[in-house]
């Protein structure tokens, strides 16, 4: 048989296959998103999210060890405070729980670096991601409380700031109050594009963070929408984000795919939670090959077009990278 197009002849060998692969995954695109509590001497396990912990500030020097060592160098931080009341106040205290832990974190590793979650939910006690106006989180009230966490952060030493409430306008609000305060180099990621998605589940408990009455539909994106992505997107990055946010990962490639063809910014996506327990589950009980599946999801969230992959996974990814899986 003359055959013209032989699709396998490309296939054949293990170097070759390397050779052409049309989707490259580098530790240099991971960030590992870490949790910091108040107090000393923890590291303890996250229940709903096997291999994970929240640290306090001293362990978490551990942690970034560690994480340099297997070749990753971006953090994403999320606090978990002591105190929490109706406005979140412990969010923006410049003795809170993520500057603490920044002033420290930055003086061991000054080469790595450290993005900070900016949002309300882990420090209010009724755990929405804003203040509360009759129990309607109230958009422009919250814009302040957004913007002065944000520029704590940045005074503490972090380099990056990603908020991730979803109040409209926020992203204008920090850019200009950071400019205000001299921060004109710091970028803000923008969790543009977050969805209210049920994958937030095991979060939720490692950052104690539920909403205590209602769910966060009225500020979060509905998952059956696709334009409102671009909306989104746009929005903030008229509003001056420098990176744009898809969130979550893997039910949402569509809508990476398109938002990164059409955004002249880096585009990450945030491979959530969820994502990351359901996984660990089905490859503890043999269902799957853990470190295959988290080849395979990885690639494929870059294959739809993000540029910056956010997962709990970094670690193991960078050890597959050392392994040759992927890369
Ligand atoms: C805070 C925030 C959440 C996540 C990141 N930032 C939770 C939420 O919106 O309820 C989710 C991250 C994850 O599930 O891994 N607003």
């Amino acid at each position: 048989m003359e055959l013209l197009k032989r699709s396998r002849r490309l296939r054949n060998n293990i170097n070759l296959r390397n050779m052409v692969r049309e989707t490259r995954v580098s530790k240099n695109s991971l960030i590992y998103p870490i949790f910091v509590k108040e107090g000393k001497n923890i590291k303890e396990e996250i229940e709903s999210m096997e291999g994970q912990y929240r640290y306090s500030p001293d362990k978490l020097l551990f942690a970034l060890d560690e994480l340099q060592k297997s070749g990753v160098n971006n953090v994403l931080l999320f606090g978990i405070p002591n105190y929490k009341d109706e406005i979140g106040s412990s969010a923006f205290d410049e003795n809170g729980i993520v500057q603490t832990a920044l002033k420290i974190a930055k003086a061991e590793f000054p080469d790595m670096y450290f993005i900070t979650d900016v949002c309300m939910c882990e420090y209010t006690s009724h755990g929405h991601c804003g203040c509360l106006n009759n129990n309607y989180v109230d958009n422009d009230k919250t814009l302040e409380l957004l913007s002065k966490t944000a520029l704590s952060h940045v005074q503490a030493g972090a380099d990056m700031v990603a908020p991730s409430d979803m109040m409209d306008g926020r992203i204008l609000k920090i850019r200009q109050d950071l400019d205000k305060n001299g921060f004109v180099n710091t970028p803000i990621m923008s969790y543009a594009v977050k969805y209210s998605s049920a994958f937030y589940g095991p979060f939720r408990e490692a950052a104690g963070s539920a909403p205590s009455f209602g769910d966060r539909k009225t500020y979060q994106m509905d998952y059956h929408n696709k334009k409102e992505a671009i909306k989104e997107a746009l929005t903030d990055i008229d509003e001056g984000a420098d990176i744009i946010m898809v969130k979550p990962a893997l039910s949402y490639l569509d809508i990476i795919k398109d938002v990164s063809d059409l955004v002249n910014v880096p585009v990450s996506a945030y491979s959530v939670s969820g994502e990351y327990s359901m996984i660990k589950a089905a490859s503890k009980m043999g269902f799957i090959n853990e470190a295959d599946i988290v080849c395979e999801t990885a690639t494929s969230i870059f294959r739809a077009g993000a540029d910056i992959l956010i997962t709990y996974y970094a670690k193991d990814l960078a050890k597959y990278i050392d392994e040759g899986r992927i890369g």
